[in-house]
């Protein structure tokens, strides 16, 4: 089997993080969430109460931050943030800067370095576009607001956490519009990819049509 990189493009909460861990299990191909290294890149901001303005402070923290993928875990300076990255005001943040040109420029790098070896999955918003725009698969995953909204809906009432459909719509889709509306690298789908609509699919379903398009190019 010869190996290839993956890219996988869509926006918020259309569930790129699951479809790509079952696939990198599939294929024993290894995941690289970008969404997380931007979300990183937003807790050690906050934390270290850099101002988004200060773009020299930025592009050193972006220099230096150490991040690492465990076992379904993610490590930021070798703490394990994989919960903190994930709480709502964390998320509206890395909106915000990841629509930095300095932080993109320097995340960009990292993940161009890191899959240079191939048999990579890698998710995000511009990976077709601009990280691995010669990537052997692109698959861009879609889903009406509405779908996304319900399926996070029901994962918190799964867990038991407390929550509002209509907040969490709302929150999509102003994600949604920072996300394609950025100057730099705005969430696009690439040309050369092929969309899957999963509004109504499970993610069996999703699994199985991703590894169709995959089985070919191998
Ligand atoms: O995929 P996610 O929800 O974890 O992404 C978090 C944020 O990071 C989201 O606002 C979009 C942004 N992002 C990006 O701009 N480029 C990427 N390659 C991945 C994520």
């Amino acid at each position: 089997m010869h190996r290839i990189n993956v890219a996988v493009d869509g926006p918020s909460g259309v569930g790129k993080s699951s479809i790509c861990t079952r696939i990198a299990d599939h294929y024993g191909m290894i995941h690289l969430d970008t969404g997380a290294m931007y979300r990183c890149v937003a807790l050690s901001i906050k934390r270290q109460d850099i101002a988004l303005d200060d773009l020299k402070a930025i592009e050193k923290l972006c220099d230096t931050i150490d991040i690492e993928f465990d076992n379904g875990k993610v490590l930021l300076n070798k703490e394990d943030v994989t919960k903190a990255i994930k709480m709502n005001d964390i998320s509206n943040f890395t909106s915000k800067i990841a629509a930095l040109p300095v932080v993109r420029e320097k995340m960009v790098a990292l993940q161009q370095k890191v899959t240079k070896g191939k048999n990579f999955i890698v998710d995000g918003r511009d990976i077709g576009t601009t990280v691995l725009p010669d990537a052997e698969v692109k698959i861009y995953l879609s889903a009406s607001p509405k779908a996304r909204a319900q399926r996070r809906y029901n994962e918190y009432m799964e867990k038991g956490i407390e929550s509002d459909y209509e907040i969490i719509y709302q929150d999509i889709v102003a994600r949604d519009y920072q996300d394609s509306h950025r100057a730099v690298s705005p969430l696009r789908k690439a040309e050369d990819a092929i969309e899957i609509d999963t509004s109504d699919m499970t993610i069996d379903e999703v699994e199985e049509a991703v590894e169709d398009i995959i089985d070919k190019a191998l």
